[in-house]
């Protein structure tokens, strides 16, 4: 059976896309099928897999492929069309084997509004019925269609009905921050918002209307894998001074915070399992430093920072023996994420 991750926060710029990719790529590497899904209306891990530097640019696939993408395969379900969802068609990642990419489409904030009237009304509206597990439909039949072991769901900076929907129908989530006061306000009012939601989709899971639909409310409970901290400044390895203070804050949140509301919402996995996995009290899964200049290079290459050859990195002597160091470390990073992922979803 496929794995579902969302990776979520509402909190835009904490490393969601870029994790998406650095993680997928890690875990095909190592052998898994993985689907990477755009469900970002700025299509920014699109742009990145395809190489495309903005949204005009992106213009030109959308007019070649008009049905590859997420918006166009709910279509049917959000404009009532006499055709079933089917499998989505994905993109092969370059370079990377077992990497997919479900690619995004800015249109699909257009069934925002209906996706959230439906998740607050459909217990009584029967044409809402099949909208609440149309996402997770087109995912279980695209991942079948590829064979996938997991789909990574790189969401959009919101609390919007959409991400409501696609993290409580998977079965993890990962909260990437980044070390700056709001990620600490982020993880506070995810505190008050998952289990709110949480309290939705139990109530959605009991109505036969939905439970009966065409594209049926799946039955799941998603649970926490932990945080990812990135992009701190480091100084001899660790992160400076200023950025220490934040990674404090932010452990601290989770710890005392979010984890024992998560708990009492049954969105924990069992002790042992985080344990046998190594993850501690704070639920940190990794602590990544800024990639600095290695940023721009791993986007021209469409590479991730620690699989970039000498070839992509294209400098010389000093400078490329002291950046392939750098990039070594942050494969060893990675491919510890990936390990400890791996050992939480067994
Ligand atoms: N570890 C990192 N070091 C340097 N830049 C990073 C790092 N992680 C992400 N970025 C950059 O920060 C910006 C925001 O990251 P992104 O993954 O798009 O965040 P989100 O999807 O949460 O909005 C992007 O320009 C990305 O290239
Ligand atoms: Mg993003």
């Amino acid at each position: 059976m496929v794995k579902r991750i969302a990776l979520f926060n509402h909190k835009g710029g904490v490393s969601k896309t870029t994790t998406t990719f650095n993680l997928g790529w890690m875990l095909a590497s190592k052998g898994k099928r993985v689907i990477m899904v755009d469900a970002d209306p700025q299509c920014n891990l699109t742009g990145l897999v395809l190489g495309y530097k903005g949204l005009s640019e992106l213009d030109n696939y959308y007019q070649k492929h008009p049905e590859r993408n997420l918006q166009a395969a709910l279509a049917p379900a959000f404009e009532s069309r006499p055709k079933e969802i089917t499998a989505v068609e994905c993109i092969e990642t370059k370079g990377r084997r077992n990497l997919f990419l479900l690619p995004g489409s800015i249109k699909l904030s257009e069934y925002e509004v209906t996706l959230g009237i439906a998740q607050e009304l459909s217990g009584s509206i029967q044409t809402l019925q099949n909208l609440p597990g149309s996402f997770s439909y087109v995912l279980a039949k695209t991942a079948e269609a590829y064979n996938a072991d997991y789909i990574l769901l790189d969401m959009n900076p919101s609390l919007s009905s959409i991400n409501q929907n696609l993290l409580l129908t998977s079965d993890y989530f990962l909260i990437p921050t980044s070390p700056d006061y709001f990620s600490v306000m982020a993880l506070d009012s995810l505190s008050t918002v998952i289990p709110r939601w949480a309290d939705w989709s139990r109530k959605a899971q009991t109505l036969q209307i939905l439970t009966s639909a065409t594209y049926p409310f799946p039955n799941v409970s998603p649970k926490f894998l932990g945080i990812i901290i990135q992009k701190y400044r480091p100084r001899s390895g660790v992160p400076a001074k200023g950025f220490q203070k934040w990674v404090n804050e932010i452990k601290t949140t989770v710890t005392d915070k979010l984890s024992p509301v998560l708990n009492r919402y049954g969105l924990l996995l069992p002790e042992s399992t985080y344990k046998e996995a190594g993850v501690g009290k704070d639920f940190c899964l990794s602590e990544i430093a800024d990639f600095n200049t290695l940023i721009a290079k791993s986007q021209s290459a469409r590479t991730p920072i620690y699989a970039l050859s000498p070839k992509q990195i294209g400098s010389g002597g000093i400078i490329l023996k002291n950046t392939i160091k750098s990039r070594d470390a942050f494969k060893g990073i990675f491919n510890d994420l990936a390990t400890t992922i791996l050992a939480l979803t067994r």
